[in-house]
């Protein structure tokens, strides 16, 4: 959460650079966002409350450093004061966070004691202060030093001192990346931010302080002073890739780059569905672990290694594994599933389990991210770049590489490659001008709804519960997935004439009890839609999806996403940037 930009260099639009990278960041956190830059001696700084808009940075000044942040509030509301950058009392020195400075209230206690005035009510501002009160007795990179080794929690921070000339940045939970370039240096809080610029990167360590000036960056252990060398990466996704394109937003375009990216998982997923199948195949229980959207891609991993390999895997929430983890040894292996890699409640329990002799393995979306670092087997999903808060062509990889594996697991690796190019296959129809014209109609039908319901037995459980997330996320509309044999335990209750139910009815052994579920809703007065290979008299309406085996699931949620994405259009709400929420959750 939080996004963070940094530029030193040679041009003098420090200040623009830094704000375009803030954009590419933004899906980050977006209640406010600011700007500093440093010229003639003098610290500058822009802040606005809400989404950056058609903002600009035009009126700042001219100037060859800068940074910059976009703002998932923690503490304090979301007003101009609160955003970043702070400043100390002297306004010489400034500072962005991103993270939660668990101990701050103490430290600012004795700063007003000694005189330090605030002007917001953040626990990042607290920061900049102890910096100002370290920096009396000592030079500015050991002052930031010292302060960040007093901070606890999981943080990232970047400091600037009008009389220092570099970036100084420290990592301990958020993440953090350093940008080489030639004669100017950058630092983003993802690495999406600095394809425009270059592709050779660090991502700081946990405990690891950068000072990035124009002409060098060096970096060492916050806590020892010792220097490390970076082992500097390639970066392999291009700036294009992180663009709209002729797409209106970033969702419909991610929606429609999942036929290419599920076909390619096919064609060449092979080997990395060996790689993690041999490593559960050794294990003495595997356990798979993600949050949101990758934990319904857990459940689902669930079924299909049931069914097709015969196996049973265990599934979890990573905010709920580290309570149930005791039992792991050195012969399990987790498998945590996590489209940016950061999020925290992943990283947390992963870590728990590793301290425990575990095996880790993560299939992950973004190179070089903490989860990515922290595994020891380690598969890329190859999504590309993901920017929707809603994760559309991430969850759709994670289940095509899931379903690769279990049939890898079974011996059938050419079955597993089938079922994955006809659901691409099947994916790309979906996405033609008729199917997508229906799922828009029913959105304007639907759009004024207040709740719905989304339905199915087997693989259509995580699709259902993925479908509801979805709705809920960016249309606000008040969505439920459920198993279909527990309506009957409660949720049948609220029923009442016209709720709108989807049910998923793929072509498998749950067809028969997914109908009883569709008819007992029908009695009730529902308005049930039928996503299936085949029409049925129950369905108000139908949406037609072709079968491909276990991989069917696979366009299923595509309808959900579609209909999710065509509500919020018709509720006139931003897809991309849903009211609370962030793209990356790194925060507890
Ligand atoms: C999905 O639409 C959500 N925005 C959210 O549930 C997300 O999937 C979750 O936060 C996990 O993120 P990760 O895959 O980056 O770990």
């Amino acid at each position: 959460m939080c996004g963070i930009f940094g530029y030193v260099g040679g041009r003098t639009d420090a200040a623009h650079i830094v704000f375009e990278g803030l954009k590419t960041l933004e899906y980050r956190g977006y209640d406010s966002w600011g700007v500093a830059a440093v010229t003639s001696g003098k610290i500058i700084v822009k802040k606005k409350t809400g989404k950056i808009g058609d903002a600009s940075v035009a009126d700042m000044p001219a100037s060859s450093f800068a940074f910059g942040h976009t703002r998932w509030a923690t503490h304090g509301g979301v007003t101009q004061e609160n955003a970043h950058p702070h400043l100390d009392c002297t306004g010489t020195i400034a500072l962005i966070h991103n993270g939660i400075f668990e101990n701050y209230e103490r430290i600012k206690q004795t700063l007003i004691k000694k005189g330090h005035r605030f002007v917001s009510e953040t626990d990042t501002e607290v920061l900049v202060h102890l910096i100002e009160e370290y920096r009396k007795s000592m030079l500015f990179p050991k002052a930031v030093q010292k302060a960040f080794n007093e901070m606890e929690g999981l943080n990232a921070i970047i400091a600037i001192d009008i009389a220092d000339g570099h970036l100084l940045a420290a990592r301990n939970g958020s993440p953090l990346v350093v940008g080489f370039g030639d004669g100017e240096n950058f630092l983003a809080s993802d690495a999406v931010a600095l394809t425009p610029h270059t592709k050779q990167v660090y991502f700081l360590d946990d405990d690891e302080m950068a000072i990035i000036g124009a002409n060098g960056i060096m970096i060492f252990d916050a806590k020892t002073g010792e220097h490390v060398t970076p082992a500097v990466q390639k970066l392999v996704w291009s700036a294009q890739q992180a663009e709209k394109g002729k797409f209106p937003n970033y969702m419909l375009k991610e929606i429609h780059e999942q036929p290419g990216i599920v076909a390619e998982i096919a064609a060449s997923g092979g080997s990395r569905a060996e790689r993690l199948s041999s490593l559960i195949r050794e294990a003495y229980g595997t356990y798979m672990v993600g949050c949101g959207t990758a934990s319904y891609a857990t459940i689902a991993g669930q079924y299909l290694f049931s069914k097709i390999a015969h196996r049973h895997v265990n599934c979890a929430i990573g905010s709920e594994f580290g309570y149930t983890l005791d039992f792991l040894t050195n012969k399990s292996v987790v498998l945590a599933i996590s489209q940016s890699g950061e999020t925290i409640d992943i990283l947390e329990s992963v870590k728990k389990a590793k301290m425990r002799g575990a095996k880790i393995a993560a299939l992950v979306n973004v190179l070089g991210s903490s989860l990515y670092r922290l595994a020891d087997e380690r598969v890329m999903i190859g999504a590309g770049p993901e920017k929707a808060v809603a994760s559309t062509k991430a969850f759709t990889g994670m289940l095509a590489h899931l379903i690769f594996v279990a049939y890898v697991l079974a011996g059938e690796p050419v079955k597993g490659k089938k079922v994955i190019a006809k659901a691409a296959v099947i994916l790309k129809q979906l996405l033609s001008a008729g199917p997508v014209e229906d799922i828009q109609k029913l959105a304007q039908r639907l759009k004024d709804s207040e709740h719905m319901y989304v339905i199915g037995r087997g693989l259509s459980y995580p699709a259902s519960l993925e479908t509801a997330i979805k709705i809920k996320e960016i249309s606000y509309i008040h969505a439920e997935g459920l198993a279909a044999g527990e309506l009957k335990h409660g949720p049948l209750a609220l029923v009442t004439k016209g709720t709108p139910v989807i049910a998923f009815l793929p072509n498998d052994e749950t067809y028969g009890a997914n109908l009883a579920g569709s008819m007992e809703m029908k009695a009730r007065g529902a308005y049930v839609i039928g996503v299936s290979y085949k029409p049925h008299e129950v369905f108000d309406a139908y949406i037609h999806v072709g079968d491909a085996g276990e991989a069917t699931i696979i366009p299923n949620v595509v309808v959900g996403q579609l209909l999710a994405y065509y509500l919020t259009m018709a509720r006139g709400l931003d897809p991309d940037k849903p009211r609370n929420l962030a793209k990356s959750v790194t925060v507890r």
